[in-house]
């Protein structure tokens, strides 16, 4: 085979290989090159069957969570004093970053060994979220409220459900900011680039 044809060859396997997995084979959460995944990708997160997880946080989850009972949400709320906590999207996040189990606790392994790194952590170590935007109960989505904008989706963020104090509430998420599955491919998973303050622009009127 020329060098040409070789490049060009070469050149379809990698678009093809970025159809099939999208953006998130070889990003921050495609663990599969490290000695604990089974050399899987979605395994660390997820299981076709008898996801340990799956039957209370949905998601097939296949992570151990940790008890999100002793959260300190924005504004010192916890979850346990007459809100419901974390939606069930950041409760999945904090499964790996609020860095209390570890990485390699899934699949009904509860004894892992390899946690996150402090860099990556989110409520140092205490699932203290009063000083991190605020995210669950405390986050609802007001439509209404005009300082907030009309279709956040629209401007590529989301807003996700989740029961607060007896009502079906759009809040937001982790996810609402970050793509698990790296869809926009932006450095920190993000799903709209923060440069200008896109980000936060996407959601505040400002
Ligand atoms: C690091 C953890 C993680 C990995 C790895 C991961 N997921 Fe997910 N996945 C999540 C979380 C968290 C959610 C819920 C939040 C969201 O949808 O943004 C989710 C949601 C989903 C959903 C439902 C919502 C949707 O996007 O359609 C599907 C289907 C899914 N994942 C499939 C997969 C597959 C297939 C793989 C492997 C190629 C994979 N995931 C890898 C964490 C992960
Ligand atoms: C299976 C464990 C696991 C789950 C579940 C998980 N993460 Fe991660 N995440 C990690 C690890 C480990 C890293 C650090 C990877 C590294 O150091 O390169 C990371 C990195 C990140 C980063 C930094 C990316 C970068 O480019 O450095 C962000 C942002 C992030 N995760 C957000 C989330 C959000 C949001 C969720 C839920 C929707 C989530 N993660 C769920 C394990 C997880
Ligand atoms: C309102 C948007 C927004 C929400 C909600 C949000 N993040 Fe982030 N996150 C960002 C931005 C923007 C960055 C980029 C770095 C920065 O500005 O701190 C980031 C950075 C990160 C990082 C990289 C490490 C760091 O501190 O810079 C991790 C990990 C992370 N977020 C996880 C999460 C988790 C877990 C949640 C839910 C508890 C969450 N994020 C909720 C916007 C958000
Ligand atoms: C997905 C939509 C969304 C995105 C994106 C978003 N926010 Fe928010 N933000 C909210 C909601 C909803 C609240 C809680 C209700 C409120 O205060 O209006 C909130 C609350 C806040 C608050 C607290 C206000 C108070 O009264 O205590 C600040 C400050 C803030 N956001 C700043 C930011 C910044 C900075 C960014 C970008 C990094 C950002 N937000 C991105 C929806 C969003």
């Amino acid at each position: 085979m020329k060098l040409s044809q070789h490049i060009l060859s070469m050149a379809c396997v990698l678009v093809f290989a970025g159809v099939a997995s999208a953006a998130l084979s070889g990003s921050a959460h495609d663990f599969s090159a490290e000695s604990w995944s089974g050399s899987t990708i979605c395994q660390p997160c997820h299981a076709p069957h008898n996801a340990p997880n799956g039957a209370t946080l949905g998601l097939l989850w296949n992570h151990e969570v940790p008890s999100y009972a002793n959260y300190t949400l924005y504004e010192g709320q916890t979850s346990n004093d007459g809100f419901a906590g974390l939606d069930r999207d950041s409760q999945a996040c904090m499964s790996c970053h609020d860095g209390s189990i570890a990485l390699d606790s899934f699949g009904g392994t509860t004894n892992g060994t390899t946690f996150i790194g402090a860099s990556k952590q989110m409520g140092g170590g205490t699932g203290d979220l009063s000083d991190d935007h605020p995210v669950g109960a405390v986050a609802v989505y007001d439509f209404a409220d005009t300082g907030l904008a009309p279709d956040p989706k629209a401007n590529g963020v989301r807003v996700r459900s989740m029961t607060v104090a007896g009502q079906a509430e759009s809040v937001v998420s982790c996810a609402s900011c970050h793509s698990v599955h790296n869809k926009a491919n932006l450095p920190e998973l993000l799903r709209v680039t923060n440069n200008g303050s896109q980000l936060c622009l996407a959601c505040h009127i400002k």
